[in-house]
Protein backbone atom coordinates (compact mmCIF):
# COMPACT_ATOMS: atom_id res chain seq x y z
CA UNK A 1 0.00 0.00 0.00
CA UNK A 2 1.22 3.84 -0.41
CA UNK A 3 0.55 5.76 1.78
CA UNK A 4 -0.13 9.84 0.94
CA UNK A 5 1.32 12.50 2.92
CA UNK A 6 -1.71 14.87 2.93
CA UNK A 7 -0.88 18.63 4.04
CA UNK A 8 -3.53 19.22 7.12
CA UNK A 9 -3.68 23.15 5.97
CA UNK A 10 -4.88 22.33 2.52
CA UNK A 11 -8.93 21.93 3.04
CA UNK A 12 -8.68 18.87 0.03
CA UNK A 13 -6.16 17.27 2.10
CA UNK A 14 -7.95 17.12 4.96
CA UNK A 15 -11.24 16.30 3.21
CA UNK A 16 -9.55 13.30 1.16
CA UNK A 17 -8.36 11.91 5.12
CA UNK A 18 -11.89 12.61 5.95
CA UNK A 19 -13.41 10.50 3.08
CA UNK A 20 -10.78 7.77 3.66
CA UNK A 21 -11.68 7.15 7.17
CA UNK A 22 -15.33 7.40 6.46
CA UNK A 23 -14.26 4.19 3.96
CA UNK A 24 -12.36 2.69 6.70
CA UNK A 25 -9.17 3.16 5.83
CA UNK A 26 -6.39 3.92 8.50
CA UNK A 27 -5.15 8.02 8.69
CA UNK A 28 -2.50 9.03 11.09
CA UNK A 29 -3.44 12.65 12.20
CA UNK A 30 -1.73 15.20 14.74
CA UNK A 31 -2.88 16.00 18.04
CA UNK A 32 -1.88 17.93 21.14
CA UNK A 33 0.14 15.13 22.44
CA UNK A 34 1.13 13.05 19.84
CA UNK A 35 0.24 11.70 16.52
CA UNK A 36 -2.99 9.04 16.30
CA UNK A 37 -3.76 6.43 13.82
CA UNK A 38 -7.04 7.41 13.14
CA UNK A 39 -9.71 4.60 12.05
CA UNK A 40 -13.91 4.81 12.44
CA UNK A 41 -14.33 4.33 15.84
CA UNK A 42 -17.89 2.90 15.33
CA UNK A 43 -16.23 -0.21 12.90
CA UNK A 44 -15.18 -2.94 14.31
CA UNK A 45 -13.53 -4.37 10.94
CA UNK A 46 -11.51 -0.45 10.66
CA UNK A 47 -10.49 -0.73 13.88
CA UNK A 48 -9.01 -4.09 13.22
CA UNK A 49 -6.81 -3.19 11.01
CA UNK A 50 -5.21 -0.54 13.55
CA UNK A 51 -4.28 -3.79 14.60
CA UNK A 52 -2.62 -5.31 12.59
CA UNK A 53 -0.88 -2.34 10.94
CA UNK A 54 1.16 -1.28 14.48
CA UNK A 55 1.49 -5.13 15.04
CA UNK A 56 -0.58 -4.38 18.54
CA UNK A 57 -1.00 -6.85 20.47
CA UNK A 58 -4.91 -8.05 20.85
CA UNK A 59 -5.36 -7.24 24.54
CA UNK A 60 -4.82 -3.48 24.82
CA UNK A 61 -7.68 -1.19 24.28
CA UNK A 62 -7.24 1.77 22.24
CA UNK A 63 -8.91 5.31 22.80
CA UNK A 64 -11.46 6.74 21.29
CA UNK A 65 -11.46 10.66 19.95
CA UNK A 66 -14.50 12.79 20.16
CA UNK A 67 -15.65 16.16 19.76
CA UNK A 68 -16.86 17.43 22.61
CA UNK A 69 -18.72 15.64 25.64
CA UNK A 70 -21.83 15.60 23.78
CA UNK A 71 -20.68 13.77 21.02
CA UNK A 72 -19.72 10.54 23.18
CA UNK A 73 -23.07 10.44 24.28
CA UNK A 74 -24.65 6.77 23.56
CA UNK A 75 -20.86 5.52 23.71
CA UNK A 76 -20.90 5.29 27.79
CA UNK A 77 -23.21 4.13 30.28
CA UNK A 78 -22.48 6.23 33.34
CA UNK A 79 -23.70 5.97 37.19
CA UNK A 80 -24.69 9.37 38.82
CA UNK A 81 -20.94 9.17 40.40
CA UNK A 82 -19.16 8.89 36.97
CA UNK A 83 -21.60 11.08 34.80
CA UNK A 84 -20.62 13.92 37.64
CA UNK A 85 -16.82 13.29 37.37
CA UNK A 86 -16.91 12.81 34.00
CA UNK A 87 -18.77 16.12 33.50
CA UNK A 88 -16.82 18.23 35.69
CA UNK A 89 -13.25 16.60 34.29
CA UNK A 90 -14.56 17.27 30.94
CA UNK A 91 -15.66 21.06 31.75
CA UNK A 92 -11.94 21.30 32.97
CA UNK A 93 -9.39 19.50 31.01
CA UNK A 94 -11.46 18.88 27.68
CA UNK A 95 -10.59 19.32 24.92
CA UNK A 96 -7.32 18.49 26.36
CA UNK A 97 -4.97 16.00 27.41
CA UNK A 98 -6.95 13.59 29.35
CA UNK A 99 -8.38 10.37 28.77
CA UNK A 100 -11.48 9.09 31.00
CA UNK A 101 -11.99 5.44 31.52
CA UNK A 102 -15.95 4.79 31.40
CA UNK A 103 -18.09 1.48 31.18
CA UNK A 104 -19.42 1.60 27.28
CA UNK A 105 -22.25 0.59 25.93
CA UNK A 106 -22.83 -2.21 23.23
CA UNK A 107 -22.40 0.73 20.65
CA UNK A 108 -18.84 0.47 21.08
CA UNK A 109 -17.21 -2.23 19.46
CA UNK A 110 -15.62 -4.94 21.29
CA UNK A 111 -12.31 -4.36 18.97
CA UNK A 112 -12.03 -0.95 20.50
CA UNK A 113 -12.49 -2.14 24.39
CA UNK A 114 -10.51 -5.49 23.17
CA UNK A 115 -12.92 -7.99 24.71
CA UNK A 116 -13.46 -5.26 28.06
CA UNK A 117 -16.43 -3.67 29.14
CA UNK A 118 -15.24 -0.22 29.14
CA UNK A 119 -14.48 2.70 26.75
CA UNK A 120 -11.50 5.44 26.69
CA UNK A 121 -12.41 8.47 25.67
CA UNK A 122 -10.34 11.68 25.02
CA UNK A 123 -11.23 15.25 23.28
CA UNK A 124 -8.22 16.16 22.08
CA UNK A 125 -7.10 19.40 21.84
CA UNK A 126 -5.32 19.70 18.48
CA UNK A 127 -7.27 22.27 15.69
CA UNK A 128 -6.49 19.76 12.93
CA UNK A 129 -7.48 16.41 14.93
CA UNK A 130 -11.47 18.79 15.89
CA UNK A 131 -11.49 19.79 11.74
CA UNK A 132 -11.11 16.03 10.92
CA UNK A 133 -13.61 14.82 13.75
CA UNK A 134 -16.05 17.53 12.40
CA UNK A 135 -15.25 16.07 8.98
CA UNK A 136 -15.89 12.46 9.58
CA UNK A 137 -18.84 13.01 12.34
CA UNK A 138 -18.02 9.96 14.01
CA UNK A 139 -15.59 9.16 17.17
CA UNK A 140 -11.85 8.03 15.79
CA UNK A 141 -10.66 5.27 17.01
CA UNK A 142 -6.78 6.36 17.31
CA UNK A 143 -3.63 4.79 19.62
CA UNK A 144 -0.63 6.15 19.09
CA UNK A 145 0.57 6.19 15.54
CA UNK A 146 3.89 4.03 15.80
CA UNK A 147 4.56 0.35 14.89
CA UNK A 148 3.81 -1.52 18.76
CA UNK A 149 6.61 -0.98 20.89
CA UNK A 150 8.20 1.79 19.37
CA UNK A 151 8.10 5.71 20.74
CA UNK A 152 5.39 7.80 20.03
CA UNK A 153 5.17 9.79 16.98
CA UNK A 154 5.32 13.97 17.50
CA UNK A 155 6.26 14.62 13.55
CA UNK A 156 4.90 13.13 9.94
CA UNK A 157 8.08 11.84 9.28
CA UNK A 158 8.16 10.04 12.96
CA UNK A 159 4.92 8.00 11.39
CA UNK A 160 6.25 7.24 8.04
CA UNK A 161 9.58 5.59 9.96
CA UNK A 162 7.37 2.72 10.93
CA UNK A 163 3.81 2.84 9.08
CA UNK A 164 4.79 3.74 5.74
CA UNK A 165 3.20 1.40 3.56
CA UNK A 166 1.18 0.15 5.81
CA UNK A 167 -1.74 2.81 6.39
CA UNK A 168 -3.38 4.98 3.59
CA UNK A 169 -2.27 8.54 4.54
CA UNK A 170 -1.15 10.64 7.48
CA UNK A 171 -2.10 13.98 7.67
CA UNK A 172 0.53 16.44 8.31
CA UNK A 173 -0.22 19.02 10.64
CA UNK A 174 3.42 19.64 11.98
CA UNK A 175 5.15 18.75 15.41
CA UNK A 176 2.68 17.65 18.29
CA UNK A 177 2.80 20.56 20.83
CA UNK A 178 2.84 18.47 24.16
CA UNK A 179 4.85 15.76 22.62
CA UNK A 180 3.74 13.19 25.25
CA UNK A 181 0.37 10.98 25.87
CA UNK A 182 -1.89 11.66 27.84
CA UNK A 183 -2.95 10.94 30.80
CA UNK A 184 -5.74 7.65 31.19
CA UNK A 185 -7.73 8.29 34.66
CA UNK A 186 -9.91 5.41 35.56
CA UNK A 187 -13.61 6.49 36.47
CA UNK A 188 -14.80 2.35 36.89
CA UNK A 189 -14.44 2.11 40.72
CA UNK A 190 -15.43 4.19 43.54
CA UNK A 191 -12.50 6.23 43.62
CA UNK A 192 -10.90 7.70 40.23
CA UNK A 193 -7.43 6.17 39.73
CA UNK A 194 -4.72 7.09 37.44
CA UNK A 195 -3.86 4.17 34.74
CA UNK A 196 -1.13 5.92 33.02
CA UNK A 197 0.61 9.36 33.85
CA UNK A 198 0.85 11.85 31.08
CA UNK A 199 0.32 15.25 30.35
CA UNK A 200 -2.32 15.96 32.43
CA UNK A 201 -1.12 16.12 36.54
CA UNK A 202 -2.32 13.83 38.68
CA UNK A 203 -2.50 17.38 41.55
CA UNK A 204 -4.58 18.94 38.48
CA UNK A 205 -7.26 16.28 38.74
CA UNK A 206 -7.15 16.30 42.09
CA UNK A 207 -7.86 19.83 42.40
CA UNK A 208 -11.00 19.49 40.26
CA UNK A 209 -12.03 16.29 41.83
CA UNK A 210 -11.67 17.55 45.19
CA UNK A 211 -10.91 13.90 46.07
CA UNK A 212 -7.59 11.77 46.00
CA UNK A 213 -6.86 9.87 42.40
CA UNK A 214 -5.57 6.77 43.69
CA UNK A 215 -1.96 6.78 42.16
CA UNK A 216 -1.15 4.42 39.11
CA UNK A 217 -0.37 0.72 40.44
CA UNK A 218 2.17 -1.45 39.09
CA UNK A 219 1.45 -4.59 37.98
CA UNK A 220 3.22 -6.33 40.91
CA UNK A 221 1.50 -3.98 43.27
CA UNK A 222 -1.92 -5.17 41.80
CA UNK A 223 -1.58 -8.73 42.24
CA UNK A 224 -0.16 -8.11 45.77
CA UNK A 225 -3.42 -6.19 46.57
CA UNK A 226 -6.27 -8.16 44.69
CA UNK A 227 -4.66 -11.35 44.00
CA UNK A 228 -5.29 -10.99 40.62
CA UNK A 229 -3.58 -10.02 37.45
CA UNK A 230 -3.96 -5.88 37.50
CA UNK A 231 -6.91 -4.79 37.30
CA UNK A 232 -6.17 -1.57 37.55
CA UNK A 233 -3.34 -1.42 34.96
CA UNK A 234 -3.53 0.28 31.54
CA UNK A 235 -3.22 -2.81 29.16
CA UNK A 236 -1.01 -1.09 27.03
CA UNK A 237 1.80 -0.42 30.07
CA UNK A 238 2.36 -4.41 30.50
CA UNK A 239 3.55 -4.34 26.73
CA UNK A 240 6.92 -3.27 25.28
CA UNK A 241 7.28 0.86 24.86
CA UNK A 242 8.82 3.70 23.66
CA UNK A 243 11.99 1.73 22.79
CA UNK A 244 14.17 3.01 19.79
CA UNK A 245 15.25 0.23 17.44
CA UNK A 246 18.46 -1.47 17.62
CA UNK A 247 19.68 0.74 20.17
CA UNK A 248 20.05 -0.42 23.81
CA UNK A 249 19.87 2.32 26.35
CA UNK A 250 20.97 2.14 29.98
CA UNK A 251 20.83 4.75 32.74
CA UNK A 252 23.93 6.05 33.80
CA UNK A 253 24.91 8.64 36.80
CA UNK A 254 26.59 11.68 36.24
CA UNK A 255 29.87 10.04 36.94
CA UNK A 256 29.01 7.01 34.53
CA UNK A 257 27.90 9.52 31.79
CA UNK A 258 31.60 11.17 31.82
CA UNK A 259 33.28 7.97 32.18
CA UNK A 260 30.53 6.85 28.78
CA UNK A 261 32.00 9.68 27.63
CA UNK A 262 35.35 9.73 27.55
CA UNK A 263 35.02 6.36 25.99
CA UNK A 264 33.17 8.14 22.77
CA UNK A 265 29.88 6.29 23.73
CA UNK A 266 26.49 7.73 22.71
CA UNK A 267 24.26 9.89 25.23
CA UNK A 268 21.15 11.06 25.87
CA UNK A 269 20.86 14.20 28.86
CA UNK A 270 19.28 17.38 29.44
CA UNK A 271 21.14 20.33 28.26
CA UNK A 272 22.49 21.30 31.76
CA UNK A 273 24.27 17.73 31.85
CA UNK A 274 25.82 18.25 28.63
CA UNK A 275 27.48 21.19 29.36
CA UNK A 276 29.25 19.73 32.10
CA UNK A 277 30.43 16.80 29.51
CA UNK A 278 32.12 19.35 27.05
CA UNK A 279 32.99 18.96 23.68
CA UNK A 280 30.75 17.44 21.34
CA UNK A 281 32.85 13.72 20.77
CA UNK A 282 30.04 11.03 20.28
CA UNK A 283 26.70 10.91 19.27
CA UNK A 284 24.67 13.52 21.73
CA UNK A 285 21.03 13.94 22.46
CA UNK A 286 20.80 17.42 24.23
CA UNK A 287 16.90 17.29 25.61
CA UNK A 288 15.79 20.61 27.41
CA UNK A 289 16.20 21.12 31.01
CA UNK A 290 12.50 21.85 31.97
CA UNK A 291 9.78 18.71 32.29
CA UNK A 292 7.70 20.97 29.13
CA UNK A 293 10.83 21.30 26.78
CA UNK A 294 11.95 17.25 27.56
CA UNK A 295 8.70 15.92 26.77
CA UNK A 296 8.13 17.52 23.89
CA UNK A 297 11.70 16.72 22.69
CA UNK A 298 11.82 13.24 23.88
CA UNK A 299 10.67 10.78 21.36
CA UNK A 300 12.34 13.27 18.26
CA UNK A 301 15.64 12.49 20.94
CA UNK A 302 14.47 8.61 20.63
CA UNK A 303 14.26 8.17 17.19
CA UNK A 304 17.48 10.44 16.71
CA UNK A 305 19.15 7.79 18.79
CA UNK A 306 17.91 5.24 16.54
CA UNK A 307 19.43 7.03 13.50
CA UNK A 308 22.65 7.90 15.14
CA UNK A 309 22.81 4.02 14.51
CA UNK A 310 24.78 3.12 17.43
CA UNK A 311 24.55 -0.09 19.81
CA UNK A 312 24.08 1.23 22.92
CA UNK A 313 23.45 4.63 24.48
CA UNK A 314 23.46 5.75 28.15
CA UNK A 315 20.76 7.87 29.51
CA UNK A 316 20.31 10.53 32.26
CA UNK A 317 17.64 9.27 35.15
CA UNK A 318 15.10 12.13 35.95
CA UNK A 319 14.39 13.53 39.18
CA UNK A 320 12.33 11.78 41.43
CA UNK A 321 9.08 14.82 40.90
CA UNK A 322 5.86 15.78 40.74
CA UNK A 323 6.14 17.36 37.36
CA UNK A 324 8.75 14.59 35.65
CA UNK A 325 6.59 11.41 36.80
CA UNK A 326 4.86 11.08 33.59
CA UNK A 327 8.35 11.62 32.02
CA UNK A 328 9.88 9.07 34.66
CA UNK A 329 7.81 6.49 33.46
CA UNK A 330 8.66 6.83 29.23
CA UNK A 331 12.45 6.79 29.72
CA UNK A 332 11.83 3.95 32.23
CA UNK A 333 9.87 2.08 30.18
CA UNK A 334 12.07 3.37 26.82
CA UNK A 335 15.39 1.67 29.07
CA UNK A 336 13.39 -1.32 29.80
CA UNK A 337 12.91 -2.01 26.03
O1 LIG B 1 -2.24 11.13 24.00
C1 LIG B 1 -2.74 10.03 23.76
O2 LIG B 1 -3.39 9.40 24.60
C2 LIG B 1 -2.53 9.46 22.36
C3 LIG B 1 -3.28 10.34 21.35
C4 LIG B 1 -3.21 9.79 19.96
O3 LIG B 1 -4.60 10.51 21.77
N1 LIG B 1 -2.99 8.09 22.29
C5 LIG B 1 -2.35 7.07 22.89
O4 LIG B 1 -2.94 5.84 22.64
O5 LIG B 1 -1.35 7.21 23.56
P1 LIG B 1 -2.22 4.46 23.01
O6 LIG B 1 -3.10 3.38 22.49
O7 LIG B 1 -0.82 4.48 22.55
O8 LIG B 1 -2.30 4.42 24.58
C6 LIG B 1 -3.59 4.34 25.19
C7 LIG B 1 -3.47 3.72 26.56
C8 LIG B 1 -2.98 2.30 26.49
O9 LIG B 1 -2.08 2.07 27.57
C9 LIG B 1 -4.27 1.49 26.67
O10 LIG B 1 -4.04 0.24 27.28
C10 LIG B 1 -5.08 2.41 27.57
O11 LIG B 1 -4.78 3.71 27.13
N2 LIG B 1 -6.53 2.15 27.40
C11 LIG B 1 -7.29 2.32 26.30
N3 LIG B 1 -8.56 1.91 26.53
C12 LIG B 1 -8.61 1.51 27.81
C13 LIG B 1 -9.62 0.96 28.64
N4 LIG B 1 -10.87 0.76 28.20
N5 LIG B 1 -9.30 0.62 29.91
C14 LIG B 1 -8.04 0.82 30.38
N6 LIG B 1 -7.03 1.33 29.65
C15 LIG B 1 -7.31 1.66 28.38
MG1 LIG C 1 1.16 4.09 22.26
Amino acid sequence: MRTDRLAAAVDQDLERAARLLRGGELVAFPTETVYGLGADGLSGSAVARIFKAKGRPQDNPVILHVASLAAADGLYAASPWQAQALARLAEAFWPGPLTLVVPKTALVPSRVSAGGSSVALRVPQHPVALALLDAVGRPLAAPSANRSGRPSPTTADHVLRTLDGRIAAVLDGGPTPLGYESTVLSLLNDQPALLRPGALSRAALEAVLGQPVLPRVTEAGAKAATGEGAPALAPGLRHRHYAPDAVTLRFADLAGLQQAWAGGEAILCRSETARRLGPRRAPLIVLPDTPEGFGRALYDGLYALEAADVPLAWVEPLPEDGPWDALRDRLQRAVAG
